[in-house]
């Protein structure tokens, strides 16, 4: 009988006690971060086309939401502002009575114990979509950073916990870092978008945010898709310039950038599951092509078994739903 295999790995398949006791890895709502799209107004929650299930909230209306996802177990949110106004630099970006600001002090006042971490861009807030401010039509780096400063004491004077520089500006950890240490925000985090690639899955997110640039693209500072060494060289920089934590955007395209940074460093290591991906599962289950829970719970177990520490995901409500 020595045809048969002596190897039988099927032992470790054989009920659903054996598989759950020997997976390896596993997803849990500790995991979870939601982004959250946020307006001015009042009593507004406008669903987003391109995100089936995601909404447009309102100051009022996002304190109802992360109530509910804070009695859910999840721990964190990522705040992104839609602003009423729009100009050449963005400068809505850095006023105290700001959407995020306003919204910041909002939720900290109904759920202290959450965790808020603010987007740090200026493509919501100028009125040519560009991440800072131009000069001709390429992005000025160092003039952004100055407004960067602005941003990011703005955010941590409202009480943000976390803030997520998503720019693609060189230097943009330090810059943040000596700004907030200079005012005493020594507590308040850095999430470094360190190795976010100019993809083409961020289209729903640009109309739900109405960000798409009004020419050309971002190609000049977000990364080049091909390069997994150059993503090791901008997460390497961001830690040094003292990020806290460290994201791989977008996940699912970039799987093995996820490994890699996981081999190579040792800090949290956030993925994005961008816009993209969560729509084109979403539509698919819409047309009965697809199992959505499913393929959810897969995708996101995949970023897992990548070597992310934590997702964003507009998942996260629905994975906390039905854990
Ligand atoms: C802002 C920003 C973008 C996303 C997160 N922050 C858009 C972009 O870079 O064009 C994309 C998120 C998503 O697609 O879910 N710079």
């Amino acid at each position: 009988m020595s045809q048969f295999p002596k190897l039988r790995l099927r032992r470790l398949r054989q009920s659903k006690n054996t598989l759950a006791l020997w997976q390896e890895t596993t997803l849990t709502v500790d995991d979870l971060i939601a982004p959250l799209f946020v307006v001015t107004g009042k009593g507004i929650k406008n669903p987003i086309e391109a995100l089936p299930g995601q909404f447009q909230f309102s100051v009022d209306e996002v304190v109802k939401e992360v109530t509910l996802l804070d009695s859910l177990g999840i721990k964190a949110v990522l705040l992104f502002g839609i602003p009423s106004d729009k100009d050449a630099i963005g400068s809505a970006s850095w006023q105290d009575d700001g959407i995020v600001q306003q919204v910041t002090r909002a939720i900290k006042k109904a759920c202290p114990a959450l965790i808020v971490i603010a987007d740090l861009c200026f493509c919501e807030y100028t009125d040519h979509g560009h991440c800072g401010v131009l000069d001709g039509s390429s992005v000025d780096n160092d003039k952004t950073l100055e407004n960067t400063r602005l941003q990011a004491l703005s955010l941590a004077a409202a009480g943000v916990d976390v803030i997520a520089p998503s720019g693609m500006m060189d230097g943009v950890v330090s810059v943040i870092r000596q700004a907030l240490d200079n005012e005493k925000f020594t507590q308040t985090g850095i999430m470094a978008y360190s190795a976010k690639f100019a993809s083409s899955f961020y289209g729903p997110f640009r109309e739900a945010v109405n960000s798409t640039p009004s020419f050309g693209d971002r190609k000049s500072y977000q990364m080049n898709i091909g390069n997994r060494r150059e993503a090791m060289r901008e997460i390497e920089a961001d830690i040094q310039e003292g990020a806290d934590m460290i994201m791989v955007k977008p996940a699912l395209s970039f799987l093995d950038v996820i490994h890699e940074a996981r081999q190579q460093f040792d800090c949290p290591i956030v993925a994005y599951n961008v816009s993209g991906e969560y729509s084109m599962i979403k539509f698919a289950a819409e047309k009965g092509l697809i199992d959505g829970n499913a393929m959810m719970r897969e995708v996101l177990l995949s970023m897992k078994r990548a070597g992310a520490d934590a997702i964003i995901t507009y998942f996260a409500k629905e994975m906390a739903e039905s854990f």
